[in-house]
């Protein structure tokens, strides 16, 4: 059987210091809720809801851009109250095994998933947990006590539990305390609990110094990739060309099936190296109409949105357009800007540069121009 999870994500991160609540916050290049949606649709949740603060939906729409897979439920004043409204959204079988997951907790790894459901199968819960290795003090009156630590564990989430059993647990959860994670409620109900393996990496951030640590986890690890293309077109009669997303007058124009911008055909091609997606003739094949005649602008605000779909960036683009005419320095400044905003960066990653071929080969006798692309991204690993 599939299982389907429950994200939390209505909490206001008070503790985590001023600014946008914790889980819109960026992590290691992405908002913090992406990670674990995307890793629980990878590690194959057939459905996740995620459970937001009222009016939060555009920004679950924005940090959760391009993922498929997901729906959104409104929250309420405590976890327990946003995870009752969670599982009230789902679904599924009354009987599929459901992950409860706090969005502040954003390395979850598939092996960890596996763990907890094949757990699941002999209990009636399961929960990633760490024993307690420091030393547990109570402080009274200006004294210390020592606590025993026998026996003691730090609960993780993903917990995982079926549904319908969670349902029940807490609509009869009757203590006056609000539950501080699912299991507790469970074990009021008479359920056992499983214990797997807990993971460091599972850390929920909570301070604003949490971030900081986070960011130093392998989890996060990000690498840099880079890509390159190269694009030619030949003139023909006409009055302007397009390079790098910028009209030029000149005596003749450039032939192909768009507007035969080969400053954005490289750069498009460049990028969907650096991402391993084939090339611009994959996605755009020359042979359908509905390309003939349009902005190249399109092809690359394509492939950068593959590059964020896998949770990457660009760092920077350095394009090289070989001809002989027009001439290229009074539009470069403009060029770079074009090329910025489609990219998503700052001006300053974006270089444009020109060169002729001292009148050699095909530039060099004016029967058409070149562009060379080079770009490096950033990903997840
Ligand atoms: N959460 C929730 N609904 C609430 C409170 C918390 O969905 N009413 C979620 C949080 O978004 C978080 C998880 O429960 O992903 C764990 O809670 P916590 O770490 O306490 O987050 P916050 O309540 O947002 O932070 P704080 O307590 O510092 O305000
Ligand atoms: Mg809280």
């Amino acid at each position: 059987m599939g299982f389907s999870a429950v994200i939390v994500a209505a909490g206001s991160g008070s503790r985590a210091g001023p600014g946008a609540a914790k889980q819109w916050r960026m992590l290691g290049g992405k908002p913090v809720l992406r990670w674990s949606v995307e890793a629980l649709l990878a590690a194959g949740a057939r459905e996740v809801v995620v459970v937001i603060a009222d009016g939060a939906d555009a920004d679950a729409a924005k940090a959760l851009d391009g993922l498929s897979g997901w729906t959104t439920a409104v929250g309420g004043a405590v976890r327990s109250k946003s995870v009752q409204a969670g599982l009230q959204a789902l679904s599924g079988p009354d009987d599929e095994p459901v992950l409860i997951h706090d969005a502040a907790r954003p390395f979850v790894t598939r092996v960890q998933v596996e763990a907890l459901l094949a757990a699941l199968e002999q209990a009636d819960g399961a929960i990633p947990a760490l024993p307690v290795a420091d030393t547990l003090k109570q402080s009274v009156n200006g004294h210390t006590l020592t606590a025993s630590r026998e026996g003691l564990w730090r609960a993780q989430t993903p917990q995982a539990f079926r549904k319908l059993r969670l349902v029940e647990a807490y609509a009869g959860w009757s203590a006056e305390a609000d539950p501080t994670d699912d299991a507790a409620v469970l074990e009021a109900a008479g359920g056992r609990v499983a214990i797997v393996q807990g993971d460091p990496m599972l850390m929920k951030l909570t301070w604003p110094e949490d971030f900081a640590m986070a960011e130093r986890l392998p989890g996060a690890a990000r690498v840099t990739r880079v890509g390159q293309g190269y694009d030619a077109h030949r003139f023909g009669p006409g009055e302007s060309v397009w390079l790098c997303g910028v009209e030029i007058a000149h005596e003749a124009t450039l032939i192909g099936h768009s507007d035969a911008d080969a400053g954005l055909h490289a750069l498009t091609d460049a990028l969907l190296g650096a991402i391993s997606e084939g090339d611009i003739g994959d996605h755009f094949p020359p042979s359908d109409p509905q390309w003939k005649g349009v902005s190249s602008d399109r092809f690359l605000t394509h492939a950068v949105e593959l590059l964020r779909a896998k949770g990457g960036r660009v760092l920077n683009a350095d394009v090289t357009l070989i001809c002989e005419a027009p001439k290229i320095k009074p539009h470069r400044a403009a060029m770079c800007q074009r090329l910025a905003a489609l990219l998503g960066v700052d001006v300053g990653a974006v270089s444009v540069k020109a060169t002729t071929t001292e009148g050699m080969g095909f530039t060099g006798r004016r029967e058409g121009l070149a562009a060379q692309a080079i770009v490096a991204v950033e990903m997840p690993r």
